[in-house]
């Protein structure tokens, strides 16, 4: 539940570690050659990069850009023409753009597909050479109306930025680390938070963050920025950590803290939702505690200076966002014990009553490297089924929070219902193992890519009569 929580949650957050990775090779595992272009009636005699930018524009450069986690750009037309056989091939293959969930079994916003015509477009266009022709009716792209991180056009620049205070060296040993750290700050008053984004400062080994809130009472601390450290989740107990980290008032109890925050994960933006629906109060004091940020190993010595992007907002949270967490570590068990066996496709279950009746904004799916697929749904107590979302090929490298177009009303004592396929074989071509190992989730450990696990987060707000004409769009 992401509300003000005092000490009892330090200890239960650290829980929330976990490990996405995308080092098991940088080509889709599909094979791209099996799609083929649509037929599609009326496209122009002669495509050019005019017909083609706005669908690239759309649909790729907000990930294809300078500090994103495309590997290279596709925002002008000559970085669209050196790459243009393989976009052809990953478009028509519809590996990119990246969007793992059925369209056809739950819709949401900003949906990453592109249509049978656009497709068609693009291929046409490499086929006839990629020809520039006259763009000069192309408006401008102008770079800063992306904010600086991954967040949509439309936010504009952030309010207020959050400098991790020193940067961190990851030294070229070839191992993961398990840091604990945070980013202080003093804001002008207390006020209210809209968005806020991690924008790691090394996405090459950044693998995925974590963050808490933490707020201090006025008065309660002089200097928040006191005590910092970078700590080694791994030989360190939390609790030892948040000392070292100097996060206790000045009377050495414990501040509010608002839990699982901000997540990071590649190719993941946070979602924005209609002013007074989720967002937070930010008091004047406070810090973002990081409680795992994991590297993924480097071969080579490196720094990472990260930052937290921090939108606004002009009115109160009304409606405070809460959390229901199914599976690995969160409030249902994963059934049978999520352990898979070397050759074997095994299917796990997690379950939970929703208790009063709740309007879902977003979903967020994790597994790591043998997912196969997933699906999650509920089932009302009329018997009715609610289509949550369906990912017919799991894809441990797009790791989205799934925003619906409108709140979902699930009515009190429905059931919420995830079935996943893990492929422990050696068919499995993301089996980072060969031959197969054994796959679990070890307890009371930081989980690497290669443990499994098995969570659902489904993010709501109390019911109210009239939810379902909610538009969550900008
Ligand atoms: C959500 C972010 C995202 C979006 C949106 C996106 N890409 Fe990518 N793209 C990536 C990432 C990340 C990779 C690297 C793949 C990897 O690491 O496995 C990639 C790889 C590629 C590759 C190289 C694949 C290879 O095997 O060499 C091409 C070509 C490509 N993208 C084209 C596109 C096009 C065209 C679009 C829009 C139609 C697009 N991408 C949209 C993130 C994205």
């Amino acid at each position: 539940m992401r509300f003000r929580r005092g000490m009892a949650y330090f200890a239960a957050i650290m829980g929330i570690a976990c490990g996405l990775c995308r080092c098991a090779g940088d080509v889709p595992q599909h094979d791209a050659g099996a799609g083929h272009v649509p037929m599609v009636q009326g496209l122009p005699d002669t495509v050019t990069f005019a017909d083609v930018a706005p669908i690239i524009r759309k649909h790729c450069t907000g990930c294809h850009r300078p500090g994103q986690v495309g590997p290279f750009p596709l925002i002008s037309y000559q970085d669209v023409r050196r790459k243009a056989k393989t976009v052809r091939k990953m478009v028509v293959g519809r590996w990119m753009p990246p969007w793992p969930a059925d369209t056809a079994y739950s819709r949401f916003l900003g949906e990453r597909t592109l249509t049978a015509r656009q497709i068609a477009i693009i291929a046409k266009w490499v086929d006839q050479g990629a020809p520039a022709g006259d763009t000069s009716g192309l408006a401008r792209l102008d770079p800063s109306a992306w904010a600086q991180g991954g967040m949509p056009p439309g936010m504009g620049p952030p309010d207020a930025v959050v400098w991790l205070p020193e940067p961190f060296f990851l030294p070229g040993d070839n191992r993961d680390r398990f840091i604990i750290t945070k980013a202080p700050f003093e804001l002008s008053r207390d006020t209210f938070l809209r968005a806020v984004e991690y924008v790691p400062g090394n996405r090459r080994y950044a693998h995925h963050m974590n963050a808490a809130m933490i707020s201090y009472a006025a008065g309660a601390k002089k200097d928040p920025g006191k005590g910092f450290a970078y700590i080694d989740a791994d030989s360190t107990k939390s609790l030892d950590a948040y000392a070292e980290l100097g996060l206790q008032n000045d009377d050495g109890s414990w501040p509010l803290l608002t839990p699982n925050m901000v997540n990071y994960l590649p190719g993941l933006s946070p979602p924005v939702y209609p002013p007074g629906i989720g967002g937070y109060r930010i008091a004047r004091q406070g810090a973002f505690l990081l409680n795992t940020l994991h590297f993924g190993p480097s071969m080579r010595d490196t720094v990472d200076r990260s930052r937290f992007n921090l939108w606004f907002g002009r009115v109160p949270p009304e409606r405070p966002m809460k959390e229901l967490f199914l599976g690995t570590l969160g409030s249902s068990p994963v059934v049978p014990a999520l352990v898979v066996p070397p050759d074997t496709v095994m299917t796990f279950r997690t379950s939970m009553q929703v208790p009063s009746d709740i309007s879902v904004l977003s979903i967020n799916p994790h597994l790591h490297l043998l997912g196969r697929s997933f699906l999650a749904y509920a089932v009302a107590p009329s018997g009715d089924t609610i289509p949550l979302i369906r990912i017919p090929d799991w894809d441990f490298r797009w790791q989205f929070a799934y925003t619906f177009p409108r709140m979902l009303h699930i009515p009190g004592n429905s059931v919420i219902q995830v079935e996943v396929v893990m492929d422990n074989t050696a068919a499995n071509p993301n089996n980072p193992f060969s031959p197969p190992r054994t796959a679990l989730a070890p307890a009371g450990k930081h989980m690497r890519t290669t443990d499994e696990m098995l969570q659902f987060f489904v993010n709501y707000v109390d019911y109210r009569p009239g939810d379902e004409a909610v538009e969550l769009g900008q």
